[in-house]
Order: structure tokens, then C-alpha cells, then sequence
């Protein structure tokens, strides 16, 4: 049992096989991970191990930005491995953004994930979690999304053909982009009444009981796959770390892959020392800003104090409050991996922020301007990234990754609405949220159909 599933609890530690399927640890109701005894793996000694897979691109799971690195999440048989040959994603410097966050040395990288087959990272989890349902023989996937999950789960459903997929979005939750998707790839498509968090509940209520394979961040299978998303970045940076990572926090997939990624590579001698974490939630999505920094909540050797979790959550509860944000990915208040996240930022010497609508739009504005177009949620991590800087957390000389996690594409409302196109997109989506400003609109011109009128233009 080279691979198997370990509860994070450390009173617990109980440990399955890799074949259960399993969605919390059946004995404390923990979260899993998927561990490994490396000892008996063929673990690389370097990381420049990975660069002779460049030379043999013509096999997929070489090409596959996930599983070239498949010594490092060694749970599956290569035969069983899916790709859609995910993880072609770049890392590129941008001195422009690197000055709109305040750097003065130019060292703002941007990881773009949107460049994935369905425009997010998401993809990158995906390969890994329809892998293990093949492995477990699931004919039939869920998942609950705010649009992207569920994107991705269609898109690889419908393309290697190997399991239906179901998902389960908040009714009018989700961007168009991503609703299109879901639809466009043939998943059976259910608009619970209600926002991510009760899709999010029912879902699991749904995999108990009808025994379709759940595909959500709490798969510790799909956590695998986005492990790849920082060793990626390593890879660019030939094998530099970098000092900070700074990431969208929503359901806290992410942040627990990447600081599971550093634990690991730390553990196996790979790297010498960890970059910081900084996890960003948008204002009106702030449930891990909110119980990080102001109710103190730490990983504490794994020994998290769940009885302030659940007063958080029975307060919110009381108060009736819903997550609202114009980064509909992270729109979440009850992150499931909120533990896991705990562990990375304690790993990762981590700090959490929160960004407001404006701090999102204005940062999205600018990626965009300077050749990368992201969705709002991906730009809450430059924001965030800007924050930090203003505060002197991250030094303006310090190399900074920030993970655009989804493509522009996904949300072009909120793009049309700022650039001011249309009165009423503005109200709907940045007025009635509080951004007041659009100092980097880039407003269309109208003009008669007339060539003079047109060529006084072009001055
Ligand atoms: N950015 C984008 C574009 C996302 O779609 C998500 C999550 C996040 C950031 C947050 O990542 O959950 O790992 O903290 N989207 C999920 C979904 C929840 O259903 O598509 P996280």
C-alpha cells in the first residue's frame, strides 16, 4: 500500500486504502489526505528530474502539466491516469502590475492558470480526481460549484466519456461563462435555491446517499493534482522559490495543495525552505480572514479549536449572513478545507487578507491592461498582493507569485460593467457592490457610421 488516505486529524491518523471511496474519515469526520510511503517509491532526487519528461512531450502524460510530475502524487497506475492535457500554463513576469502593487524590482510573477482546457485551475484537480473515480470504477461524478468546478468536471466528463457528470450551482449564482460550460459540455445542470454553501451541503448529502462520486476540493484526490500548479511555478523559476505565493481563497482547495506541496517536497529534501502563503478573501467572503485574524484560529499541531469554528458559524447563522461578492468564485463563507488551510499557513509562515469590490475590479483592470485577462476572483490575489506591500508584509523587493486562478472569459459581465459599456451592467454589478470608481475604464467609443467621423478617431 504504497498510496493511501491518512485523516489530518493527528488524534485519529486513521489510514484506508486508496480504493475506498471516501469522503471525510469514517471514524472522526476529519478531512483526508492522500499520503504516501516514499520510502518505497522511486522519489527524484532533484526537481531537475522532471525536465527530461520535456523531451517527450509525445506521450500525454509527459505533456500533461499534472502528471509529468507524477512521482510527486504516485497514487494511481499510469494506464488509469486522465488528461486532457491540462497544466500548459505560463508564469510571466510583469513589470507593470509588479509597480500597480508597489515592487520596485520587477519581481511580480503571474501564474496563469486560465490558459487551462476550461479556462481554470480547476483542471489541474480535475485530472487528478476523474483518475482516482476510474480507479474506484465511478460511472457518475458531482460536485457543487460557484461555476468553475463544475465547468471542469463537464469538460472532462464529456471528453474522455468515462463517468456522467452532475452538477449543483447556486441559482443565479454563477458566472455566465462557467454556466455555459456545464451546459455547452452536456452535465446534468441543477440549480439548487440557494447559494454555493447549500449546494454545497446538499451535495455531500447527495454522494452519501446515491452514491455518485464526489468531485469538490474535499476529494483529496483532486487536492493531488493542484499540488502541479506550485510545481509548476518552481519549474519556471527554474527551480527558485519564490518568497511569496499569494492565492484567492474560496473553498481552500488551493492553499491546502500548495502548502501540502511545500510539506512534501520539504519532507523528501526537494526544496530547502518554503515561500509564504498569503490566502485572500474578498470582503464579502471573508469567514478565513475573519476567524484567522480575529478569532486566532491556528493549525496548532492539528489540534484545531473546532468550538470556535462552530460559534463563527452559529453566529453567522443568526446574523443570516450570506457570502456577496463580485468574485463569484470565492462567494463562500463555509470553506470546506478550512483546516487543511490552517496547516499550509502554519507550514508557510502564512498570513490571510481580505479586499474589497474595488481593490478586486480596480487589480482585475490592471492584469488585464498589461496582457492577462483573469476573472474577478483571480485579481483579488494582486489586490491582496498590493495590500500587503502597502503594509510592508511582503518587502517591494521580494519575488512574489500571484495565482491568476481563472480566465477572463469566465465573467465577462463584470469586464463589461467596469470598462462602462452599458449604465445598467454597472449598477448591477459595481454600483449596488459599493465600487464608486473605474479609473482604469477603457470606454468604447460610439461613433456614426460616417469615415470622417471614424478617422478623426484614430488621432
Ligand atoms: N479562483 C477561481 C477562479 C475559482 O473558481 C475558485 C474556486 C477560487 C479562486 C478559490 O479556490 O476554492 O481552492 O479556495 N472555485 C470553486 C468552484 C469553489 O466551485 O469553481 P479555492
Amino acid at each position: 500500500m504504497r498510496a493511501f488516505q491518512r485523516c489530518v486529524n493527528p488524534n485519529c491518523q486513521a489510514t484506508f486504502d486508496v480504493a475506498e471511496v471516501l469522503r471525510r474519515c469514517p471514524r472522526c469526520g476529519a478531512l483526508l489526505d492522500v499520503d504516501y510511503e516514499w520510502d518505497k517509491l522511486p522519489v527524484p532526487k532533484s526537481l531537475a528530474h522532471f525536465e527530461r519528461y520535456w523531451a517527450e512531450r509525445s506521450n500525454p502524460l509527459n505533456f500533461s502539466g499534472v502528471w509529468r510530475f507524477r512521482e510527486l502524487l504516485p497514487f494511481a497506475p499510469e494506464e488509469l491516469c486522465v488528461t486532457v492535457g491540462e497544466g500548459q500554463t505560463i508564469l510571466r513576469q510583469s513589470e507593470e502590475v509588479g509597480k500597480y502593487v508597489g515592487m520596485t524590482t520587477g519581481e511580480l510573477h503571474l501564474q496563469y492558470e486560465g490558459l487551462n482546457p476550461s479556462g481554470s485551475f480547476k483542471d489541474n484537480g480535475m485530472a487528478a480526481g476523474t483518475t482516482h473515480g476510474r480507479m474506484v470504477g465511478a460511472t457518475s461524478a458531482a460536485c457543487a460549484s460557484t461555476g468553475n468546478t463544475s465547468a471542469s468536471l463537464a469538460l472532462y466528463c464529456s471528453a474522455t466519456r468515462l463517468m456522467k457528470s452532475i452538477v449543483f450551482v447556486g441559482s443565479g449564482k454563477i458566472a455566465y461563462g462557467k454556466l455555459s460550460q456545464a451546459l455547452d459540455y452536456g452535465a446534468r445542470t441543477v440549480q439548487i435555491q440557494g447559494d454555493f454553501d447549500d449546494a454545497m451541503a446538499r451535495v455531500q448529502e447527495v454522494a452519501q446517499r446515491s452514491g455518485v462520486y464526489l468531485l469538490n476540493s474535499l476529494n483529496p484526490f483532486r487536492l493531488e493534482g493542484q499540488k502541479t500548479i506550485m510545481f509548476r511555478v518552481l519549474e519556471a523559476l527554474r527551480w527558485e522559490i519564490p518568497d511569496w505565493i499569494v492565492v484567492p481563497g474560496g473553498n481552500l482547495g488551493n492553499s491546502s495543495a500548495f502548502g501540502k506541496a511545500f510539506i512534501e517536497l520539504t519532507k523528501l529534501g526537494l526544496i530547502k525552505r518554503a515561500p509564504r502563503l498569503a490566502v485572500i478573501n474578498a470582503a464579502g467572503a471573508d469567514s478565513l480572514y475573519r476567524l484567522y485574524n480575529d478569532e486566532g484560529l491556528r493549525w496548532n499541531g492539528g489540534n484545531v479549536d473546532q468550538t470556535k469554528i462552530d460559534a463563527f458559524y452559529a453566529q453567522m447563522d443568526r446574523e443570516n449572513r450570506r457570502a456577496h461578492t463580485i468574485a463569484s468564485a470565492i462567494e463562500i463563507n463555509r470553506p470546506v478545507n478550512l483546516t487543511k488551510c490552517l496547516r499550509a499557513l502554519d507550514f508557510c509562515d502564512g498570513v490571510v487578507r481580505k479586499v474589497s469590490e474595488q481593490e478586486i475590479v480596480d487589480a482585475k483592470a490592471q492584469i488585464g491592461a498589461n496582457g492577462f485577462g483573469c476573472e474577478p476572483a483571480s485579481a483579488a490575489s494582486v489586490a491582496g498582493a498590493k495590500r500587503l506591500v502597502d503594509e510592508g508584509v511582503i518587502g517591494k523587493d521580494e519575488r512574489v507569485v500571484c495565482i491568476l486562478t481563472g480566465h477572463q472569459l469566465k465573467d465577462p459581465n463584470a469586464t463589461v460593467a467596469y470598462h462602462g459599456v452599458d449604465r445598467e451592467l454597472y449598477e448591477k454589478y459595481l454600483g449596488s457592490r459599493g465600487v464608486e470608481q473605474t479609473p482604469f475604464a477603457n470606454r468604447p467609443v460610439g461613433v456614426e457610421n460616417d469615415i470622417e467621423k471614424i478617422l478623426a478617431l484614430m488621432k
